[in-house]
C-alpha cells in the first residue's frame, strides 16, 4: 500500500472508532469519529492530520494511544500491535506514546505544583527512584523546554499560555518517548507565541529523533511543519501526500477549500481556490456516496460545465443528464452528478505519483 513507508514507526490500518449514543426515543445511534482511516508514519518524521473541527482528528490521536478503545482496526507500534497486546506489555510501550494537548489551560492539574505535574510519568514509569533524582530531571525538562528551573515550585494559573504549553511539552518528554500525538498544541495560543512553540517542538524532534502525529485545523500551521500531509473530512482522509506535493497540488475540493482559509502572500501560487459553505454534517448520519457532495463546489461545477480538462484548461462539457441526479441540500434542489452521491469514493494513489492518494471521484 502506497500509504505504508518501509521504515514507519507507526503504521495505521483501517481504524474505525465509532461512539454510541442514545437518541430521544432511546435508539442506539452511532458516532462514526472515525471510519477507516490508514496511514504511516516513518521514524523521525511528522505526519499533519488536518481538518475542520468534528473531523475525527482528537479521536485518531486518542485511539492510536488506546486512550479511547477502536471499533475496529489496526495499530502497529514499532511492528507491535498495539491493539492486541495485554495490559502488562502495553505498559512499557506507554512510556515511549505520548501527547501534547490542544488546551493549555485545562490539560494541567490546577492542585499539582510544576514539579507534581512533570515528575507524575518519572514516577509512573520509574524513570527516577528518587526524589532527588526526580527533582534534577524535572529542572532540566524545564530548561529543556525554555523555563526555569525555579518555576518547578509554581502553579498552573502561574503562567500564560505559552508558558503552559511548554510545561505540557516538558510533561510528554518526561518518560523519553518516541512517538508524540501533538494535538493542536497551538490553536489555543496568540500567532505570536505560536512560532515560538512551533520551533520549540521542531527542535526537539531533532534532538531526541522524536515522530509526530501533529494535529491541526489550519493547513498554514503544518506548512513548515510536517513531512507528510493527511486531510481528514467526517472521520475519513480525504488526501494524503508528501507536504510539498501536498502543497503545490492539491487534488481534493475539500483541501482546496482549506486553503481558502489560510491568508496567501502569493494568490498565484494556489490553483483555484473555493469558499467552502455550509456546516460538516453529522457524523451519526453521514451523506451518502462521497460525504463532501452535500458541499462540494467541483461536483456543483461539473454540472453546469465549468470543469476543466486540466486546471487553466479548457472548460469539460456539462455531465450528460444521465449522469446527474437532482438533491436535497438546506431545503433547496440541487443537481449534482450521480457517482458523487452514490457512490463512495475510494483515497487511491494518482497513477503517476503513488505517494499522493485522494479520494475524489471526478479528479481521477
Ligand atoms: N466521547 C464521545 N462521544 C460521542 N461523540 C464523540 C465523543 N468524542 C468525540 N465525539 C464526536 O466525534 C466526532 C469527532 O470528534 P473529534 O475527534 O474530537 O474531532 P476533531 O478533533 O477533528 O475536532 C465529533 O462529531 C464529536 O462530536
Ligand atoms: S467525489 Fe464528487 S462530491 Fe466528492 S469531492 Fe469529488 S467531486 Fe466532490
Ligand atoms: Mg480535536
Amino acid at each position: 500500500m502506497a500509504a505504508e513507508a518501509d521504515n514507519a514507526l507507526v503504521v495505521v490500518r483501517d481504524l474505525r472508532t465509532y461512539f454510541t449514543v442514545r437518541s430521544r426515543l432511546f435508539k442506539k445511534l452511532y458516532v462514526r469519529a472515525v471510519d477507516g482511516v490508514s496511514f504511516a508514519i516513518r521514524a523521525g518524521q511528522t505526519l499533519a492530520l488536518v481538518g475542520e473541527s468534528g473531523s475525527g482528528k482528537t479521536t485518531v490521536g486518542r485511539t492510536i494511544l488506546r486512550l479511547i478503545p477502536a471499533t475496529s482496526g489496526q495499530v502497529l507500534f514499532d511492528g507491535q500491535d498495539l491493539f492486541s497486546l495485554p495490559p502488562a506489555a502495553m505498559r512499557p510501550l506507554r512510556r515511549q506514546m505520548q501527547i501534547i494537548f490542544q488546551d493549555p489551560f485545562g490539560s494541567l492539574n490546577p492542585r499539582l505544583t510544576v514539579e507534581g505535574i512533570i515528575a507524575e510519568p518519572l514516577k509512573v514509569h520509574r524513570i527516577c527512584r528518587t526524589r532527588r533524582q526526580r527533582r534534577q530531571r524535572v529542572a532540566e525538562l524545564l530548561q529543556r523546554v525554555g523555563l526555569e528551573p525555579a518555576h518547578a515550585r509554581r502553579y498552573p494559573h502561574e503562567f500564560s499560555g505559552g508558558q503552559r504549553q511548554r510545561i505540557g511539552i516538558a510533561r510528554a518528554l518526561a518518560s523519553q518517548p518516541k512517538f508524540i500525538v501533538c494535538d493542536e498544541p497551538v490553536s489555543a495560543l496568540d500567532v505570536s507565541i505560536q512560532a515560538q512553540i512551533l520551533n520549540l517542538l521542531k527542535d526537539l524532534q531533532e534532538e531526541f529523533e522524536l515522530t509526530y502525529l501533529f494535529i491541526a485545523h489550519n493547513l498554514a500551521v503544518v506548512e513548515h511543519f510536517a513531512d507528510r500531509v493527511a486531510v481528514m473530512y467526517l472521520g475519513r482522509i480525504v488526501e494524503m501526500a508528501d507536504r510539498d506535493e501536498l502543497y503545490a497540488n492539491p487534488m481534493h475540493p475539500y483541501t482546496e477549500s482549506l486553503f481558502s482559509a489560510v491568508p496567501v502572500p502569493d494568490p498565484t501560487r494556489r490553483p483555484q481556490r473555493s469558499r467552502l459553505e455550509g456546516e460538516t454534517p453529522s457524523p451519526i448520519n453521514p451523506p451518502a456516496g462521497c460525504p463532501f457532495h452535500p458541499r462540494c463546489p467541483l461536483a456543483r461545477m461539473a454540472v453546469a460545465g465549468q470543469l476543466a480538462y486540466q486546471r487553466g484548461g479548457q472548460p469539460r462539457p456539462p455531465l450528460p443528464a444521465h449522469e446527474t441526479c437532482r438533491v436535497a441540500i438546506g431545503g433547496e434542489p440541487v443537481r449534482l452528478p450521480r457517482k458523487c452521491v452514490e457512490q463512495v469514493p475510494e483515497l487511491l494513489p494518482m497513477p503517476d505519483r503513488p505517494d499522493h492518494l485522494h479520494a475524489c471521484h471526478l479528479r481521477r
